[in-house]
């Protein structure tokens, strides 16, 4: 028996996908764009991943600015209804956000690591973004940040650039990470064609 692990389906008038994991039978994810409900669990996510992530690599001073302005919650008031989401179990645990070629932002709270949730919304990101007509996907992440790097090169990404930290004022450095698309939407890997063959043009879409 072929058992199906992804379905498609209009829930409330919305669009929602819905998988099964094979590794995890008991966990079943359903992908969808936020709603304005989603609020705060948004950025309980955002504080939970700035605790496992970030708080440990910057200034006692950027931590606490950080949590002073409160810049979860205003990151997805300004963002949040161009975000992507995965709801496990009625509760959203992850998000994706993009804008044109560039991923902003993703996030997966630490309790739900490694169940597959960062790789669904990348596949989602990804396969949007090359059904807007891009050849390639641009993001960064921190050079102290081995997980994302490990996450995205397992995904074909390649380094770019890097440079200094704008963001956290703690002598960080980022990494502009890049990956070539397919115009169908789905990655190279998924079609057997080598990031490096294209390396080239990605480069030049900036
Ligand atoms: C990076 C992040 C998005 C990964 O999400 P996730 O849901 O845990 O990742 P997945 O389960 O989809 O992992 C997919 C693959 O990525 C790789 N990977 C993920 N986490 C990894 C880790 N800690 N070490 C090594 N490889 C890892 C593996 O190849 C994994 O496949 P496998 O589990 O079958 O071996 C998540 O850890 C996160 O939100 N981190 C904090 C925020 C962040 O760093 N965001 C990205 C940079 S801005």
């Amino acid at each position: 028996m072929v058992r199906r692990h992804a379905w498609s389906a209009e829930v409330g008038g919305r669009s929602r996908s819905f998988y099964h994991s094979p590794m995890h039978d008991h966990v079943a994810f359903i992908l969808r764009r936020a709603t304005s409900e989603d609020a705060s669990a948004l950025r309980i996510i955002l504080l939970d991943t700035f605790d496992s992530t970030w708080r440990p690599n910057i200034t006692d001073a950027a931590a606490s600015a950080f949590l002073r302005e409160d810049r979860p919650r205003t990151y997805v008031g300004d963002r949040g209804l161009h975000f992507w989401v995965i709801e496990v179990a009625g509760e959203t645990i992850g998000f994706v956000d993009w804008e044109g070629d560039f991923v902003n932002a993703l996030h997966v709270r630490s309790t739900h690591s490694r169940l597959g949730v960062g790789r669904r919304l990348m596949d989602h990101a990804e396969a949007e973004i090359a059904r807007a007509g891009y050849s390639s996907v641009r993001l960064e992440t921190d050079t102290f940040n081995s997980r994302s790097q490990a996450f995205y090169a397992a995904r074909g990404y390649q380094e770019a650039d890097r440079y200094p930290d704008q963001e956290w004022r703690s002598g960080l450095t980022t990494i502009l990470l890049v990956k070539p698309l397919v115009n169908d939407g789905s990655s190279p890997a998924e079609t057997g064609a080598s990031p490096l063959d294209r390396t080239g043009s990605l480069l030049s879409q900036g």
